[in-house]
């Protein structure tokens, strides 16, 4: 079975809370990994988890959840491997997987009712990767995650 992380602050809980079941009834093996309640907490401290387990298990998928997706995407995305995306529509869905090879998704539940945030889920978890020219810009950000300009420069094809 597939496997998929899920993590949200308190602003992201209630939305985490429906789409769950409906991940699951897509048959993936779901790891929740808090918050679990609307009490105040920090979405830095989720996007660190999602992103950590993430790219402990290559194959991992990760959701993160906060107000606008975008605080808890900007906290994942300092997790080097990390390729989250905040989506808010399904094109973004889409292309964040076929061009950017996307491995968590970032939802605002400010922002998305669940029938939306339902559709984006499905349209991201079943569109693949496209690679060919897209893996090379792929291999650039990872070259960026390890701090090695020289790679990056050789891949981009800079010096
Ligand atoms: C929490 O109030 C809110 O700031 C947070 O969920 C998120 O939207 C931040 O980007």
């Amino acid at each position: 079975m597939k496997k998929i992380v899920f993590g949200s602050d308190h602003a992201g809980f209630p939305l985490k809370k429906e789409l769950i079941p409906y991940v699951k009834s897509l048959e993936y093996q779901v790891t929740d990994l808090g918050t679990f309640s609307t009490e105040s907490t920090d979405y830095p401290i989720y996007g660190k988890k999602v992103g950590e387990a993430v790219v402990k298990e290559k194959s991992n998928l990760g959701i993160a959840i906060c107000g606008t997706g975008i605080g808890i995407s900007i906290a994942a995305n300092k997790v080097p491997g990390v390729r989250a995306a905040c989506v808010t529509n399904l094109y973004g869905a889409e292309y964040s997987r076929k061009h950017n090879n996307a491995n968590v998704l970032a939802l605002g539940a400010r922002i998305l009712n669940i029938d939306q945030a339902k559709e984006i889920v499905k349209k991201w978890l079943t569109t693949e990767f496209e690679g060919g020219r897209h893996q090379r810009r792929i291999d650039e950000i990872s070259a960026l995650d390890e701090r090695n300009e020289e790679r990056f420069d050789q891949i981009a094809n800079l010096n």
